[in-house]
């Protein structure tokens, strides 16, 4: 689909694993992934993607996604898309329930925008009666940039072509006829069916072997204790570039900052490198085993933290990793009283860079310590108030015992809003992550460090039907906007941690390394 005709809505996300959805198209009607599905069963069937779907409907789902923030860097959203409409024409005559749009996404993975804005576009564009357009003042696509590139930090656009398959992502703008490397230790070849035949097939491997804590604890006497595992930053495009000799290479940062799991890819300067030795327009595509080998991790830690706040944190650092010596520092001006200090441990690469790598598990444990030695609430509730230095402020308030559902709410103060469902779309997908951290997510690695769970179901990311209903309040400040979306992670983080009862290991919902059996809804656990 991609490489022969030129199909690029059709995103490739972890073929041939088959597991995140990202290929999605319609086979004579039916959602289909395409990655593996062997061209001998669709010999004289139609094949429908989102560029062959009829423009009302096209226009009404792109619609549906931009109004409720439900697209953010979009790799994921076409294949979604295709799965969602398909409901409509197998659906009964009344709206599905959010079950059944849940029970439908199962076969998806969004790292960024925690599913509920999904389902509540799915709400619009299933509804018996179409919408009215949305008020164009809602998401002006510049003050929602804008917000993006505050949240992201990157720059990213979300307009219908977003939605639609074209954000504009390195491996679609690659040139036709343009040569083919994959992963990081083949050789080049003229097609991707070529390299494929020339790397052979990847085996999609997820172990049994249980999750580690490789840090050991510090020396002390502590009142709360926390060890973390590693666990992979999980953005769904693959690390991927292209180059023409001695030209730029293409930013693996098309739309969105991968949550800065990117930020110090090498995929573009080896692209250059392989096209000015071939002399000829090369593209180098990560698979996802490669990413998740090559790619970095949070850097696991082991926390100690006495009732007054202070104690030492030890953060794992791996042989090629970047120096974590201003991640120390940075704990140490967040956190006054925590020691930190880089330990060698052997393991997959780790960065700083990812998402409140290393310091936002220190403040969220600080903060969830805090509140259960102030005012103790009930096992399943938590709460925390979270301002970081650059006056974001997040309150998160989570009853995780709710039936049906977990409940949680975020208050959020990011200075002047710029565009609401843009904000609202980040603190979404930022509490996604952080109950995912506390929850259910990492990976195993062997006594080698060699990462073993190669799949992207095996990261532990929630499904939608684990995530709590979550009510956003956007409150309008009249300082410069801000980032918002890391106090949201902050304080979530912390929500969580108080309401599991303060266990000494994240993540507390998982046993073995049986994260492909994850889900299970939270008030199943
Ligand atoms: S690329 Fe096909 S399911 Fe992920
Ligand atoms: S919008 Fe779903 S993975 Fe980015």
């Amino acid at each position: 689909m991609r490489d022969e005709l030129h199909c690029r809505s059709v995103k490739d996300g972890c073929s041939p694993q088959g597991q995140c959805g990202c290929c999605t198209v319609w086979v004579d009607g039916a959602p289909r992934v395409a990655c593996v599905t062997p061209v001998r069963r669709i010999a004289g069937r139609d094949i429908t993607t989102v560029e062959g779907l009829p423009d009302d409907l096209r226009c009404r789902w792109a619609g549906a996604f931009v109004q409720t923030g439900a697209s953010q860097c979009g790799f994921c959203t076409p294949g979604i898309l295709m799965r969602l409409a398909a409901m409509a024409s197998s659906r009964a005559a009344a709206p599905p329930t959010r079950e059944a749009v849940e029970a439908t996404l199962r076969a998806h993975l969004c790292r960024c925008t925690g599913w509920q804005s999904i389902v509540e576009a799915a709400d619009l564009a299933l509804a018996a009666a179409p919408s009215p357009p949305a008020d164009p003042a809602l998401r002006d696509p510049l003050l929602a940039s804008w917000r993006a590139q505050l949240e992201g930090p990157a720059f990213q656009s979300s307009g219908p072509e977003v939605v639609l398959g074209d954000a504009g992502f390195a491996d679609d703008t690659a040139p036709p006829g343009a040569a083919v490397q994959l992963g990081a230790l083949s050789e080049p070849a003229p097609t991707l069916r070529a390299a494929r035949a020339g790397t052979g097939r990847v085996q999609g491997r997820n172990s049994t072997v249980p999750l580690s804590h490789p840090v050991p604890l510090p020396d002390g006497d502590w009142e709360l204790t926390l060890q973390t595992t590693w666990v992979e930053p999980a953005y769904l495009e693959p690390d991927a570039s292209w180059a023409v000799p001695a030209g730029r290479p293409a930013s693996p940062l098309a739309n969105g900052g991968a949550f800065g799991g990117k930020r110090t890819s090498p995929v573009p300067a080896q692209a250059r490198v392989l096209a000015d030795a071939a002399g000829v327009p090369t593209r180098l595509l990560w698979r996802r085993e490669d990413v998740v080998r090559l790619g970095p991790k949070r850097p696991p830690l082991a926390l100690g933290l006495r009732s007054d706040g202070t104690g030492a944190v030890r953060l794992g650092h791996t042989a090629g990793s970047p120096d974590l010596a201003p991640l120390a520092e940075r704990i140490a001006a967040l956190a006054p009283g925590v020691l930190a200090e880089v330990v060698e441990i052997t393991g997959p690469p780790v960065s700083a860079d990812l998402r409140g790598s290393g310091w936002a598990e220190v403040l969220a444990a600080r903060h969830a310590l805090a509140a259960h030695l102030d005012a103790p609430l009930p096992v399943g509730q938590g709460r925390a108030d979270v301002t970081l230095p650059a006056g974001g402020r997040a309150v998160a308030t989570l009853d995780a015992g709710a039936t049906p559902r977990a409940i949680l709410r975020l208050d959020v103060w990011a200075g002047e809003v710029l565009c609401p469902i843009t904000l609202r779309s980040y603190a979404l997908g930022a509490a996604h992550q952080a109950l995912g951290l506390v929850w259910s997510e990492g990976i195993a690695v062997g006594e080698d460090g060699v990462p073993l769970d190669l799949t992207i179901r095996s990261f532990g990311i929630l499904p939608a039907r684990a995530m709590p209903e979550v009510t956003v309040v956007l409150h309008e400040g009249d300082i410069w906007p801000v980032n918002g979306s890391d106090a949201v992670f902050v304080a979530t983080l912390a929500a969580a941690f108080e309401a599991e009862g303060l266990p000494p290991r994240w993540p507390t919902r998982r046993t073995g390394g049986r994260a492909h059996e994850w889900p299970v809804a939270p008030s199943e656990a």
